[in-house]
C-alpha cells in the first residue's frame, strides 16, 4: 500500500482525455500482441525440428500465446486485475497484491479503474510471471523485447558513431585540470562539455520503443538527432547541477537507466566523461538495471553486456546505407568499448548486480525495487537497504519518463508545483537529478506561463516525446 499520497488525483485510464486512457485501449493491447506475435516467430523457426525438447518449447509457447490473448482480452474488458501468483523472482508479489487489495477496498482494482502507473507495472510484471511460470521452464529466459531492443540499437549507429567521435576527440585533448577554483578559462571548458554531454543524455531518452507504437522508427530518429534549443527545455535545472557536480572530489554518481541501445550509449558516454575527463570530480559510476523485462526498451543485465560487444563487433553494424559507418567511425566504437569494458572490471562502472545475472536469478532489493509499481516517494519505507545504499551516492540521477512519473507519483500536479514537493518524503535524502523528455501527463516544476505557451504551441507536448525536463533537487544538510 502507497505510504505517502500526493494531494492530487493520480493520472489513471478512467480519464478518457489522459494519455493513461489512450495506453490502455491502444497502445498495450499493441505492445502485448507485438510479443504474441515474437513467439509465434520463434516457434515458426522450432516448428520443423525434431529435437524433443524444442517440440516440448513449441507446446510451451503456444500455451504462452493463450495466455497472452487471456491478458489482452482482460484489459479490453476491463476485468478485475487479479492477484499476482507465482514463486518467480522478484520477490515482490506481497507489494503487488497488497497494493491491488487496498485499491480493491476503493473500487479502483480494474484495468480502467487503477491508477496508470500501478496498472502499467502490473502489465509488465503479469508477462514475465506468464514467461517464467513453472509451465513455461524452456521460456524462462525469453526477453520478449529482445530483438527490437537490438534492432532498433542497429539503426542508431550513424547518431552512435557521432556521439563516439565527438568523445574521442576528448580524450584526445586530455583532462582538463583547472590549476585553482580562479582558473575560469579551464572551468568553463568543462561547464560547457558536462552540458552537452549531458543534454545528449537527456536526449537519448527520445529513443523508447514503447513509443513506436504511437511514431514511427523515422520520427524518433528524429527526436534523438534534431538540434534542441532551450525553448524545448521546459525545465532546465543543468546549471544548477553543474555547480553541484564541479563541487564534488572522488565522488560515486548513480544512473537508474531507463532504456537499451541509443539512451544506454548515451548514459555511458556521460559515465565516461565524469569518470575519466572530469578533473577527479566522480571515481565511479554505479549503473542499476531492472531485472525483467520491462517497459518494453528498459536496460537488463544482459542487454547492457550485449551493447558493450556490440560496439566492437565488426558485424553488429551496417556496413553500407544510411546507417553504414565508416573506418573513422568504427575506431572510435571500438576505442570505446574498450575503455568501457575496462572501466567495468576495474569498478569504475558498476553494474548494481552481477552483469552475468539471468532472468528469474536473485538481484537483492536493491536491484528489485525499480520493477516494483512502488512510486519512489515510497523508497525509503518500502527499500530502506536502497536508501541507505543511495545514500552514499553524490548524484543519482533518474533517466526517463517512467522514472519522472514514479519521482512524482504520477499525479495530475499543477505544472507550477516545485519538483521538492512532488518527490514527497523522497525530496532531501540524497541529491536528484532527473533527465526526462515528456512521454505522459504528469509534470512538474514549470514557471509561470511556461504551460500556456506551450500549450498554444503544441497541444501533444505532454507525451510527444519533444519537450523535456530537467530537474535536480540537492540533499538536505540534514538527511
Ligand atoms: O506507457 C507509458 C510510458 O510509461 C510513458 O510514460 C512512456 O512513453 C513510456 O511508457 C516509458 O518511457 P521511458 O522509457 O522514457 O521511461
Ligand atoms: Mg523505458
Amino acid at each position: 500500500m502507497p505510504h505517502w499520497l500526493p494531494p492530487y488525483p493520480l493520472c489513471s485510464a478512467s480519464q478518457k482525455e489522459s494519455f493513461a486512457y489512450e495506453s490502455t485501449v491502444k497502445r498495450w493491447p499493441i505492445i502485448l500482441t507485438g510479443v504474441v506475435d515474437e513467439i509465434a516467430r520463434i516457434n515458426h523457426e522450432l516448428a520443423h525440428s525434431t529435437d524433443e525438447k524444442e517440440q516440448q518449447k513449441v507446446e510451451e509457447g503456444k500455451k504462452l500465446i493463450n495466455q497472452i490473448g487471456e491478458l489482452v482480452y482482460e484489459m479490453r474488458h476491463d476485468r478485475e486485475l487479479k492477484p499476482l501468483e507465482g514463486s518467480a523472482l522478484p520477490n515482490d508479489l506481497d507489494l503487488y497484491n497488497s497494493e491491488l487489495a487496498a485499491l480493491a477496498e476503493k473500487g479502483q482494482n480494474r484495468w480502467f479503474s487503477a491508477p496508470w502507473l500501478f496498472a502499467e507495472c502490473y502489465l509488465y510484471r503479469r508477462l514475465h510471471l506468464l514467461i517464467s511460470s513453472p509451465s513455461t521452464p524452456r521460456w524462462h529466459l525469453f526477453d520478449p523485447f529482445q530483438s527490437q531492443k537490438v534492432s532498433t540499437w542497429r539503426s542508431s549507429a550513424s547518431g552512435a558513431a557521432a556521439l563516439a567521435k565527438s568523445l574521442q576527440s576528448l580524450h584526445s585533448a586530455g583532462p582538463v585540470q583547472p590549476k585553482d577554483k580562479e582558473d575560469v578559462k579551464a572551468w568553463e571548458k568543462l561547464r560547457i562539455d558536462f552540458l552537452a554531454i549531458a543534454e545528449a543524455c537527456l536526449w537519448g531518452n527520445a529513443t523508447d520503443l514503447s513509443l513506436l507504437t504511437s511514431l514511427s522508427h523515422d520520427e524518433i530518429k528524429t527526436l534523438q538527432s534534431v538540434e534542441r534549443g532551450q525553448a524545448f527545455l521546459l525545465k532546465n535545472d543543468f546549471q544548477k547541477v553543474w555547480e553541484h557536480v564541479k563541487g564534488l572530489k572522488e565522488a560515486r554518481v548513480d544512473l537508474v537507466l531507463d532504456n537499451s541501445g541509443f539512451e544506454l550509449f548515451t548514459d555511458l558516454v556521460l559515465a565516461d566523461w565524469l569518470v575519466s575527463l572530469s578533473p577527479s570530480l566522480v571515481k565511479e559510476v554505479v549503473i542499476h538495471p531492472k531485472l525483467v523485462p520491462w517497459f518494453v526498451s528498459d536496460v537488463q543485465p544482459h542487454d547492457f553486456v550485449f551493447l558493450l560487444s556490440s560496439l566492437s563487433d565488426p558485424s553488429f553494424f551496417p556496413t553500407s546505407g544510411e546507417e553504414g559507418l565508416s573506418t573513422d567511425d568504427r575506431e572510435a566504437l571500438n576505442a570505446l568499448a574498450k575503455r568501457w569494458r575496462q572501466y567495468v572490471d576495474e569498478g569504475k562502472f558498476r553494474l548494481s548486480v552481477p552483469e552475468e545475472l539471468k532472468m528469474g536469478e536473485k538481484g537483492g532489493e536493491i536491484a528489485e525495487f525499480w520493477t516494483a509499481p512502488s512510486s519512489f516517494c515510497d523508497l525509503p519505507v518500502v527499500a530502506p537497504q536502497l536508501l541507505s545504499d543511495l545514500q552514499k551516492s553524490s548524484l543519482v540521477i533518474f533517466k526517463g519518463d517512467l522514472n519522472y512519473r514514479k519521482l512524482v507519483s504520477d499525479a495530475w500536479w499543477p505544472t507550477a508545483t516545485a519538483f521538492s514537493d512532488a518527490l514527497g518524503p523522497l525530496a532531501g535524502k540524497f541529491p536528484i537529478l532527473s533527465l526526462r523528455t515528456c512521454k505522459a501527463d504528469t509534470v512538474v516544476g514549470l514557471d509561470e506561463g511556461v504551460e500556456e505557451r506551450v500549450q498554444k504551441e503544441d497541444e501533444a507536448w505532454r507525451r510527444n516525446g519533444k519537450y523535456a525536463v530537467v530537474s535536480f533537487c540537492p540533499k538536505d544538510a540534514s538527511a
